[in-house]
């Protein structure tokens, strides 16, 4: 089944067309990030206006690519939530447009779930597909979601199927890195420039840890702020005349991804012992982050499946691999879904609903 998915959660606009939820025939996406970096951080109404004008060319590029037609599509997929409602409306518009003049089903796509789901993809003409994760480790598998606007953790007992049991209380891990970035006068987004200026970092002086005993939850707003006071005494921020010293900045940067890896990576691995889960999925622009990915390599008992860092950040092709499962059952949205800016990684986008076409 050929799946057309479109993705504007946040400030990337982009589409893809994927073969039974795992083979990307075509994944093209344009990004924002220069757009917003003078702001550092995203302005929702510049993030939706330009989606405006992406969506089209995208979705076009992404059906030439793969050599298809609208026509030889099963579905169509978008985001309906979450995100931020502006952006979310493009791509669901757009969706309901194509859904509506091809006469396709809408596949309505919870944004975490897909990025769960990213898990799964492989490239056209890859030797071989790669095994899926539930082939090789079986159900239930705990996914690690850690993006720029949530850190979860969910079981994934069947398909579809999502139990959140852990979260963030406060800031989301991406959300700390673009603060942190921006303290250090690093830019946005924060999550690669850290990762690039942390490799040049001498030893590391620990930050804080919020491990918040007994629960599977997380919290990164008192590391912000330990960032914050030793950018303060290291003379970082506020950054003085010709800018701060690019040694100090790279070892305060290496210190905090340090302490993000360690804490995440550290809670994921006895979460995935606790729940007796043979495998570990994980998705989400900060799990493109190679500290984080080795953390949770030596930590973890048993596989980690990391998809490469392009299919962790917001892309079309792990928007098509979810709806799949919702295809294969023979679900779909009507066209009179919403989007649900709010959505939680175990929530359904919408009721499934028979085409109102
Ligand atoms: O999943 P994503 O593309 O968008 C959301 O759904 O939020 O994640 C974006 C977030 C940003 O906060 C960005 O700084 C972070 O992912 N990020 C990274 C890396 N690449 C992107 N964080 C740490 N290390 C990276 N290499
Ligand atoms: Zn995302």
């Amino acid at each position: 089944m050929i799946v057309l998915g479109i993705e504007s959660s946040c400030d990337d606009t982009a589409a893809a067309v994927v073969v039974d939820g795992r083979e990307i025939r075509s994944n093209v996406a344009s990004s924002q990030a220069e757009l917003h970096a003078k702001y550092g951080g995203i302005v929702p109404e510049l993030a939706s206006r330009s989606h405006v004008q992406q969506i089209v060319p995208i979705v076009r590029a992404a059906l030439s690519t793969a050599d298809v037609s609208l026509q030889d599509v099963d579905a169509i997929a978008v985001t309906s939530g979450p995100g931020l409602a502006g952006s979310l409306i493009v791509g669901l518009n757009m969706a309901k447009g194509l859904a509506a003049a091809s006469g396709k089903p809408l596949i309505g796509v919870n944004h975490l779930q897909g990025h769960a789901y990213a898990g799964w993809l492989y490239q056209s003409g890859d030797a071989a597909a790669p095994t899926a994760p539930e082939e090789m480790c079986g159900f239930p598998l705990l996914c690690l979601v850690v993006s720029g606007g949530h850190t979860d953790l969910a079981l994934l007992k069947s398909h579809g199927e999502f139990e959140r049991v852990g979260r963030t209380r406060d800031d989301a891990a991406g959300e700390a890195f673009d603060k942190a970035a921006r303290l250090m006068g690093l830019g946005y987004p924060g999550g690669p420039v850290i990762q690039k200026i942390a490799e040049t970092g001498g030893p590391s002086d620990p930050l804080p840890r919020a491990w918040i005993r007994g629960t599977w939850d997380f919290s990164f707003s008192g590391l912000k702020t330990a960032v914050l006071h030793r950018a303060r005494a290291e003379g970082i921020y506020p950054a003085p005349e010709g800018g701060p010293d690019q040694d100090a900045v790279a070892a305060l940067a290496r210190s905090f991804q340090e302490a993000v890896a360690d804490v995440i990576a550290t809670k994921t691995a006895r979460a995935a012992e606790e729940f007796g889960v043979q495998g570990i999925v994980i998705g989400g622009g900060v799990a493109a982050n190679s500290a984080l990915r080795e953390a949770l390599q030596d930590r973890s008992s048993v596989p980690v499946m990391s998809p490469p860092p392009a299919l962790c950040t917001d892309n079309g092709a792990m928007i098509a691999a979810a709806a799949y499962h919702y295809l294969k059952r023979g679900e779909s949205s009507g066209l009179d879904l919403d989007v649900t800016p709010g959505l939680t990684i175990e929530e359904a986008p919408s009721a499934p609903a028979a085409s109102v076409i």
